[in-house]
């Protein structure tokens, strides 16, 4: 008798035998190049490539799965880490509706979005049309008298209501969308068909989770849950203590504030319209015990809403904002305004009687100010900052959603670490972007020009009266110096020539002296790959910080550079 579970056994074992298994060799596909982190299961051995990398190589295609989700490999481009795919159904003759049935979500997978990588909205048979520019998406629906189309910004049809108008839960697909004036003449198929960049990136948990890096942290995954458990309780304690400050503005009242047809037009631009009462109910009258701190334009108040979101809201006083069209302009610009490193804004209050509100997401771990220096005293022990790997980390997001913002037409106009904020999984968060045109930023601080933070501001600003993209990389460049130092940008206790940040930076930078700049805890002098890593940032904060404007490299230059700071410390490791 023969026992079929032996039979499957030796037949596996002589097809392993005979299979050519060539070690790592580099393998095509089509003519793409695969090697690591990607790798062909069958042609090279697991440990050629990483999880979730595997392609498979069908009829001269290179497949990968990803979210549960097939796609084609169209290329890879390893100098940038990252790569252009596209639904492989979108280009298999035996579906007929290639309209997405399932959501795409990069969560759980080693992948993120590319810097113009979107999601764009399918919704399927409504009742009724929507009256805005979508792309039709007619063979989804069932019947005749159902609407399927498609739509980047759902968060714009949200007045619309979808649900009521019996549409199917909204699908989404990630698409490339850096031309958004050629998309409008595509149909939702050749959009799909032209595919989307998606990044891996090689700062996972690596080190943001464990305290400074005097060892070798690229093993990071045993330390990440060591040190994760007891490093999150006591920051996320620390983070409460710090923000506690008394209430001092006073509750008046104003009413006429803003008209009715203010919040129409929020209303008809897709902005989520709050009541004040469910905001007062989700801070707790505006408890000040839950202020977490002066956000530039007024108070700031961590709430829960009922739905179980936790937010920050943001009080603003009526002095605050001058022209009310422009205004509204601007909330609508910020709403639409998508990026996993910025703070997103979930919607405004209309509140006719009182001060106007904003809802913002609720960040956990507070800025990255706190995490780099002063409140040290709050934080048990040097251990508890961040580590240096963590901090290239953050600066890379950050550079990635001030890029974004420039590449939109939007000048943040008061980048600084305390508008750094760090999420739950050590991921920044940019915060205060957009309104500032609007809103005068904190206009108490006496030596505060009319815009920006003392230590930050542009030089040039003082000629031209005017920020640009080049002012938020003046600023980055403080913040980078930031990064490495350890110090505050403003610090009236040192020397009289380096009470600025900046001009301390360039002198030592300029006189090779960047030793004596750096925080000593970072393992700049113990490990050969952070000494690089921070000589890198140095340079590019010397750049960043020239006087010229036309001197300094743009937002994008900067991340990208970023980026391949980072993969420096990946390099010759494998
Ligand atoms: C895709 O990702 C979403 C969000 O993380 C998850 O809920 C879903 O289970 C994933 N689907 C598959 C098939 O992996
Ligand atoms: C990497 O470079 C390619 C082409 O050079 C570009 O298309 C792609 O968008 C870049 N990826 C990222 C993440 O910038
Ligand atoms: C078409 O889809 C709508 C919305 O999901 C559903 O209510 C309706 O029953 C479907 N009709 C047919 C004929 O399947
Ligand atoms: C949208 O429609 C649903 C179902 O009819 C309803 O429960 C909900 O209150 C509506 N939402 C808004 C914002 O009008
Ligand atoms: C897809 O994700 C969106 C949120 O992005 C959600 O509202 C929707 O219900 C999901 N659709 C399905 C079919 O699960
Ligand atoms: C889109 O098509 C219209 C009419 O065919 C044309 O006038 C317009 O220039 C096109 N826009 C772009 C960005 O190609």
């Amino acid at each position: 008798m023969y026992n079929p579970i032996v039979i499957i056994f030796s037949v596996s074992l002589l097809m392993r035998l005979a299979s050519p298994i060539k070690d790592c060799q580099i393998q095509t596909c089509n003519g793409l190049v695969i090697k690591r982190p990607f790798w062909i299961p069958g042609l090279q051995e697991p440990g050629c490539g990483s999880i979730g990398f595997n392609v498979a190589c069908k009829e001269n295609r290179p497949l990968i799965q990803i979210n549960g989700t097939g796609f084609i490999i169209i290329d890879i481009f390893y100098k940038n880490a990252s790569f252009l795919l596209a639904q492989s159904r979108v280009s298999d003759p035996n579906v007929g509706c290639v309209a997405p049935q399932r959501n795409f979500s990069v969560d759980r997978t080693p992948f993120e979005y590319g810097l113009s990588t979107t999601d764009l909205f399918f919704l399927y048979n409504c009742k009724t049309p929507y009256d805005r520019e979508t792309y039709d998406v007619g063979c989804a629906s069932n019947t005749t008298g159902h609407y399927s189309f498609a739509v980047f910004h759902l968060e714009l049809l949200q007045h619309w209501n979808y649900s009521a108008r019996s549409c199917q839960a909204p699908v989404n697909a990630a698409v490339e969308a850096d031309d958004v004036g050629r998309l409008v003449n595509m149909t939702y198929v050749e959009i799909l068909k032209k595919g989307f960049v998606l990044q891996w990136g090689e700062h996972d948990c690596d080190g943001c989770h464990a305290g400074y890096a005097g060892s070798r942290l690229n093993f990071g995954v045993k330390i990440c849950i060591g040190i994760g458990a007891a490093l999150i309780t006591l920051i996320v304690c620390a983070i409460f203590s710090i923000y506690y400050h008394k209430f001092k503005t006073n509750h008046t009242t104003s009413s006429q504030s803003y008209s009715l047809s203010m919040s129409k037009d929020l209303e008809m631009a897709g902005v989520h319209i709050f009541h004040y009462s469910e905001l007062e109910q989700a801070t707790d009258h505006f408890n000040p015990k839950e202020e977490l701190g002066d956000g530039g334009y007024g108070a700031v108040f961590k709430g829960k809403l009922k739905d179980g979101r936790d937010v920050a809201v943001k009080r603003l006083y009526e002095h605050h904002y001058r022209r009310i069209d422009q205004f509204v302009n601007e909330v609508e610009i910020v709403t639409k305004l998508r990026h996993k490193n910025l703070v997103t804004l979930y919607g405004c209050t209309t509140c006719h009687s009182r001060e106007l509100l904003l809802i913002y997401e609720y960040i956990p771990r507070g800025t990255l100010a706190e995490h780099i220096q002063g409140e040290r005293t709050e934080l048990e022990s040097d251990s508890m900052l961040m580590s240096w790997r963590c901090r290239l980390s953050v600066a890379t997001e950050t550079a990635g959603a001030l890029a974004y913002l420039h590449s939109v037409g939007v000048v943040h106009r008061d980048v600084k670490t305390s508008n750094i904020l760090i999420d739950n999984d050590f991921h920044a968060k940019l915060a205060d972007f957009g309104l500032s045109r609007v809103i005068p930023t904190d206009t108490t601080h006496v030596s505060t020009g009319p815009q920006g933070t003392p230590g930050y501001v542009d030089p040039e600003y003082n000629e031209l009266y005017r920020l640009t993209e080049k002012s938020d990389v003046y600023s980055f460049g403080v913040v980078l110096v930031e990064l490495i130092s350890s110090k505050p940008a403003i610090d009236f206790t040192r020397k009289i020539d380096e009470i600025n940040l900046s001009s301390m930076a360039m002198k030592k930078i300029q006189d090779g002296e960047v030793g004596e700049l750096v925080d000593p805890n970072l393992g700049f002098e113990s490990d050969e790959k952070v000494r690089e890593m921070i000589l890198g940032v140095a340079e590019l904060a010397f750049r960043c910080l020239q006087n010229r404007r036309d001197l300094r490299p743009s937002m994008e230059d900067v991340a990208i550079v970023l980026k391949d700071i980072q993969r420096m410390d990946v390099m010759d490791i494998q």
